[in-house]
């Protein structure tokens, strides 16, 4: 076996991560989505989210003004739309237009969700901690719906047919996969030793 030592920042080399559509509106009216990749739950079962954020993003300004957004959870199909949206275009441009994205409203916030997405979390900003050059948003989920299509009557999401888009960085950009099944389900009180 050989080791291939890498610089620290290549942490997403080496690690997969989910890639969502943050959708928003801007204090003007205009719709706004932007892929995510940097984005995580705050701990099981809370209902905290954390995504973070270089300054200059559209998104973060419309957090900011609105205190809004919708995590959308896209299917691999949407992959060419999601780099669409990955485009710098200026704040006045609707990035759902230009991606053809079709808008479905929320039930509890402003910002219209995707159509098509597997699920979509509505969310209100709870904090941002601002850093010199980067920021953590950190939502609260307020509403939660998966799309039935790609999920069980009890909420469980079919992977197979749902295929949620992820990503992988490689040294020249970003390889899109989706997780399968590896064949172990884990119930989850198997963490916890029985008291004999
Ligand atoms: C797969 C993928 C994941 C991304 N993840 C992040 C991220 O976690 N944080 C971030 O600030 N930008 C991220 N970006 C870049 C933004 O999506 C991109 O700059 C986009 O144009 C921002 O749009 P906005 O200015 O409308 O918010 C990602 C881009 C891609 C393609």
């Amino acid at each position: 076996m050989k080791i291939i030592q890498l610089p620290p920042h290549k942490r997403e080399n080496v690690l997969p991560l989910p890639v969502v559509l943050i959708s928003t509106i801007s204090k003007a009216g205009i719709c706004n989505a932007a892929p995510w990749g940097n984005i995580t739950p705050i701990l099981r079962p809370l209902n905290l989210i954390v995504l973070a954020s270089w300054l200059r993003r559209d998104t973060l300004d419309n957090i900011r003004e609105t205190g809004e957004f919708v995590v959308n959870v896209p299917p691999a199909a949407m992959v060419e739309k999601v780099m669409i949206c990955a485009r710098n275009y200026p704040p006045e441009v609707d990035e759902f237009e230009k991606a053809g994205l079709v808008p479905r409203p929320s039930s509890v916030v402003a910002p219209p969700g995707i159509e098509g997405s597997i699920a979509w979390m509505e969310c209100r900003l709870v904090e941002e901690i601002l850093r010199e050059n980067y920021a953590l948003v950190i939502g609260q989920v307020e509403h939660l719906e998966v799309n039935d299509r790609y999920a069980t009557g009890e909420g469980d999401i079919d992977i197979e047919s749902a295929r949620p888009l992820c990503m992988v960085c490689g040294n020249g950009g970003i390889r899109y996969t989706y997780p399968v099944d590896a064949g172990r389900f884990a119930p989850f009180s198997e963490m916890f030793i029985k008291k004999s």
